[in-house]
């Protein structure tokens, strides 16, 4: 068995971006900017965005945050993210989800520019994606591809299952691991909470991908000894061992998944700094599209 280990490949993937902003710069580009809005204070949401801040900062980005109240009305919400748009400096716009209930987030993402779209969520950019145009890729699918390219993993032929179908994992990571060019031109399939008998095709896969948002969710018996498993979710269980209390799991029960595989991704430290690095790989190509 092999981990999977993001924050290695994520190193080594920053170091290009940062020498590549170097480059940049030293042919008179400017600096790549994101800006980055956050509603509320929930604490997930605060160290995605926290973790995000750092990065650009490590790898040379320019980085705007903005906050605000949860009583933020969506008007007033839409025409901040008008402001972006506007904005000649900023060349990338994420919007950190969920969103307060009062607010729609589809009527959020649709008024972000899609040329400074850089999660990939505007449905220009999740269209292009499907139909194999160059685009902005959400960045924990684009993340996870730039792993299994690391690790030389071809899912050429192979039969992948995904779990889980939101527009910003489950089905983008679809579409990303059957298109015709490297790697891609897996058989996929996609199940959800409504998914009968999940077990027996999980144990049909070559590859798994869980991103379904529930801690141990995917267990041994549905594994198929040889299989590769990545590991999307972000779960916090209480933990009475721990300092704090708590600990972060992902959606696989990984002590007793992991023997079984051939390759897995650990929670932290897999896919998490993937999805960065992908936002990065985004921001820094907004910033290139608009100067050119
Ligand atoms: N919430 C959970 N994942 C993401 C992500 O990749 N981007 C944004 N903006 N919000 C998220």
């Amino acid at each position: 068995m092999q981990i999977l280990d993001g924050t290695l490949v994520s190193a080594h993937i920053k170091e290009q971006i940062k020498q590549d902003v170097i480059d940049w710069q030293a042919t008179g580009g400017k600096k790549p900017h994101l800006a980055a809005i956050l509603v509320g204070n929930n604490p997930a949401s605060e160290a995605y965005v926290g973790h995000k801040v750092k990065s650009c900062a490590e790898l040379g980005f320019e980085s705007t945050l903005l906050r605000f109240d949860p009583s933020i009305t969506e008007t007033e919400l839409i025409a901040e993210v008008k402001k972006l748009n506007d904005n000649a400096d900023v060349d990338g716009i994420l919007v950190q989800l969920p969103l307060p209930n009062h607010i729609s987030g589809d009527n959020i993402i649709n008024t972000i520019d899609p040329a400074k779209d850089v999660d990939g969520f505007h449905p220009i950019s999740q269209g292009k994606m499907m139909l194999g145009q160059p685009t902005f890729l959400p960045a924990t699918p684009y993340g996870i591809m730039l792993m299994l390219e690391h690790y030389n993993i071809d899912v050429a032929g192979m039969h992948c299952v995904v779990i889980g179908r939101s527009n910003i994992v489950g089905t983008p990571m679809t579409i990303l691991l059957s298109r015709n060019t490297k790697p891609g031109n897996a058989t996929v399939t996609l199940t959800h909470s409504r998914t009968k008998n999940l077990a027996e095709i999980t144990r049909t896969a070559d590859v798994i991908v869980a991103a379904i948002g529930k801690p141990f969710f995917v267990t041994a018996d549905m594994v198929r000894p040889g299989a590769i498993v990545i590991d999307v979710g972000i779960n916090r269980i209480d933990d009475a061992t721990k300092k704090s209390g708590s600990r972060l799991v992902g959606d696989v029960d990984y002590d007793n998944v992991a023997p079984l595989c051939s390759y897995i991704t650990p929670v932290p430290k897999g896919v998490g700094p993937m999805t960065i690095c992908g936002l990065m790989m985004n921001t820094l190509l907004a910033a290139k599209q608009k100067a050119s």
